[in-house]
């Protein structure tokens, strides 16, 4: 169940509810979100014990998982303990999967502190960590009991992490709800309001809802992903590595150019998404080495079949399809397209 929050006051108060039948309530974090958004909550979680891990996306991984399990362990954290996961993306991803494995499964509680966790990774179910550069290569399903979104840990956030957050919004948007889309074309792009964070979630709980395991239209969520991942990974082996959000910002371009050439959506309207995308996350030209590296992580796509490459395109601005092949050709086609449609908006 996903609870919203306009203050502090009122998510403490569920906080305090929700912890009360457990034997004992354990809160993981990172160092950032143990430094702005546990001491606004600390009051009702006197007796939780605190784990803390080192923050980013390179810290999602088995060595933190095990640190997680051997506090637990030290701390006799029984089947009937909690743990609360109160972070960005890779602290619900990691935490719910590690709660997840303990001893067999024990419930937790998602506090996204993020925009990209809000709207996105701390609902609908997806636990895991990285191995290696590969993106959630090791994960499970597992619900976490329940999610509480409260805007105000958004506040000091910096900015290029809320841009990341808002390219997952729009995905929503873009795969579910056209005028949304057309909205935000038209908005300038600060920080989104609790009704366009319900908006968001609401679009991708009634995909999880229909589809909880991946199996059909929940593949839609995917879109931009392929691609994004990929790049994600690869830009994880340079000194520059891409926020999630910002390389499935660039993920939903490509892909986009990637429907247009296959003629799945009209090109009048796939150039608009792509100019909205351009100049709301202020995308720049991918460098040569950086496709064919990418090319590589995309044939490690967990939606790849057969080792045949298989994307969620959009096929207007608020629909999309899933399970469309393609090939290697035609996504080097489209980062060349896009490399010259971003060219002549860098400065
Ligand atoms: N499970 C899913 O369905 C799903 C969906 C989308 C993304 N994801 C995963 O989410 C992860 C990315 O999440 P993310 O973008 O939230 O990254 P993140 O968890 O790394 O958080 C980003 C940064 O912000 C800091 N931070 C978090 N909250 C803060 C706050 N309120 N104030 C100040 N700093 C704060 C963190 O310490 C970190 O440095 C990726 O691993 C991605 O794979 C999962």
């Amino acid at each position: 169940m996903v609870y919203f929050f306009s203050d502090i006051a009122d998510l403490s108060s569920k906080i305090g509810d929700l912890v009360r039948p457990y034997s004992s309530v354990f809160l993981l974090c990172d160092e950032n979100t143990k430094k702005y958004c546990l001491p606004l909550i600390k009051a009702t979680l006197t007796n939780a014990k605190v784990i803390s891990v080192a923050s980013g996306e390179t810290n999602k991984n088995l060595a933190n998982c095990e640190h997680i399990w051997t506090e637990l362990t030290g701390h006799f954290a029984d089947r009937r303990s909690l743990l609360i996961n109160l972070g960005g993306g890779v602290i619900t991803d990691m935490g719910g999967f590690a709660a997840s494995c303990y001893k067999r499964g024990i419930d937790f509680i998602n506090i996204p502190t993020t925009l990209l966790a809000m709207v996105d990774a701390s609902v609908g179910g997806k636990t895991g960590i990285d191995l290696q550069n590969f993106k959630n290569q090791i994960g499970i399903f597992s619900e976490a009991k329940e999610v509480l979104i409260c805007p105000e840990f958004l506040k000091t956030l910096d900015e290029r992490q809320l841009r990341s957050g808002l390219a997952e919004m729009v995905k929503h948007y873009l795969i579910a709800d056209g005028p949304a889309f057309i909205d935000f074309s038209r908005a300038s792009h600060t920080v989104p309001d609790i009704e366009l964070i319900k908006k968001a979630v609401a679009i991708k709980s009634e995909i999880v809802e229909q589809d909880p395991f991946e199996k059909n239209i929940r593949k839609k969520l995917n879109f931009g992903h392929t691609i994004g991942h990929a790049l994600e990974s690869y830009s994880h082996t340079t000194s520059d590595p891409l926020f999630h959000g910002e390389a499935v910002a660039y993920g939903m371009a490509i892909e986009t150019f990637i429907a247009a050439f296959k003629s799945l959506i009209d090109e009048e309207k796939a150039g608009f998404v792509c100019h909205t995308l351009l100049s709301a996350f202020d995308l720049k030209p991918l460098p040569d080495v950086a496709v064919e590296g990418l090319l590589t992580y995309t044939l490690q796509d967990k939606k790849n079949d057969k080792g045949i490459v298989k994307m969620a395109l959009i096929d207007d601005i608020g629909r999309c399809g899933i399970d469309i092949e393609v090939s290697s050709s035609e996504i080097r086609q489209a980062i060349l397209y896009f490399n010259k449609t971003v060219t002549p908006h860098t400065k």
